[in-house]
């Protein structure tokens, strides 16, 4: 692609020098059935590192959860080869499960066991020591905030607190190398959510390996070492989130808000606006236009003219969301391709 598309060529993703925790090769997988075949990982290379948190970016459908299922075991790959601490997870299961956890998308702890039960029923399973379960339990209890919730039944809590209860249960495992959490702060409000970063950001010290999705760029943004960006099952893009960015071929992007309210002079200016730089997004009152160089006097002088017209604008770097939205924004949908 020339310099009339967005994206510019391939960026180097920068890794730490610690040793690798996860590997993926070439993995595909394709559902079968009989209305017809669809292959939702096609081909992916991945690596987390000890301490190392991958954040997993696509839109729906993109072959997230089918990758996080197969990592976890949960699912046979159709090709390919997965290793976790150098075991492999389909020859050999039961070793590789016990380094690992998951949090799967869709799952809620549902038996009829206090939270303190549930946490101390799956540390015994993932080989915690039983003569020192009550303490480990503890720990765990008041690392995730929920040890004021102990005695409460699991399903009477709120689907945030049961997020919550799903994060014990996933890191009540003494041997743990790898963390999958797949969507871990969806319907999780903002305050608990923040909690939830703190929690995985401190699994850095442990030299876990921590491989997240998520549909909160923000998320990724706050969290991530390295972010990859899967599209129509395939890695489309890899590398810290400086180098997502870099992605662009324009490093700004001037955005013009109030486009309901613009006076004749104003709807001029922001015409002669739109004709030097390209319009990267409009919706509802908002659009936000491309600027190859957001600190240049230029774009100063053309935010000091719309600001002198009363309109409210603001002129900065590409986000991570823009460099996504340029990846992956071809308004495909669920179902499409
Ligand atoms: N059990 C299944 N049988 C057949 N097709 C499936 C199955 N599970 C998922 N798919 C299809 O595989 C593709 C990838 O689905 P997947 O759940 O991995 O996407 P995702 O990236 O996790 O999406 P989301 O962001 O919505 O959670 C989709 O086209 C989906 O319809
Ligand atoms: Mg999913």
């Amino acid at each position: 692609m020339a310099s009339g598309g967005p994206l510019r060529g391939t960026a180097t993703a920068d890794r730490p020098a610690e040793e690798t925790v996860l590997r993926v090769d070439g993995l595909s997988k394709t559902y079968r059935s009989r209305r017809g075949d669809r292959t939702a990982n096609a081909g992916i290379d991945l690596e987390v590192r000890a301490g190392e948190i991958l954040a997993l970016l696509g839109p729906n459908g993109a072959g997230k959860t089918t990758l996080l299922r197969q990592i976890a075991g949960q699912l046979l790959p159709s090709a390919g080869r997965i290793t976790i601490g150098g075991i492999d997870i389909v020859r050999h299961p039961i070793p590789a499960k016990e380094i690992l956890s998951v949090i799967p998308q869709e799952c809620e702890p549902k038996a009829n066991l206090t939270v303190e039960e549930h946490v101390r029923y799956f540390a015994l399973l993932k080989g915690a020591d039983p003569a020192g379960i009550r303490p480990y339990v503890d720990a765990l209890l008041t690392r995730t905030g929920l040890a004021a919730e102990r005695n409460r039944l699991v399903r009477e809590l709120s689907g945030g607190l049961r997020r919550r209860v799903l994060i014990a249960v996933a890191l009540a495992a003494p041997n743990l190398r790898l963390l999958l959490l797949d969507e871990p702060t969806t319907g999780v409000d903002p305050e608990a959510r923040r909690a939830v970063w703190q929690l995985v950001d401190a699994l850095r010290a442990e030299r876990i390996a921590v491989l997240l999705t998520t549909h909160y760029i923000e998320e990724a943004e706050y969290l991530a070492d390295r972010v990859a960006v899967i599209d129509h099952g395939r890695i489309v893009a890899e590398g810290s989130v400086d180098a997502i960015r870099q992605r662009l071929d324009h490093a700004g992007r001037l955005e013009v808000r109030g486009l309901d309210h613009l006076t004749p002079a104003g709807r001029a200016l922001l015409d002669e606006l739109e004709r030097r730089y390209p319009v990267g997004f409009r919706a509802g009152n908002t659009e936000r236009l491309r600027v190859a160089d957001p600190f240049s006097p230029a774009a100063s002088a053309d935010l000091a003219r719309l600001a002198a017209l009363g309109i409210v604008a603001s002129l900065g770097p590409v986000s991570l969301e823009d460099a996504y939205l340029a990846l992956v924004g071809n308004g495909r949908s669920e179902e499409g391709g």
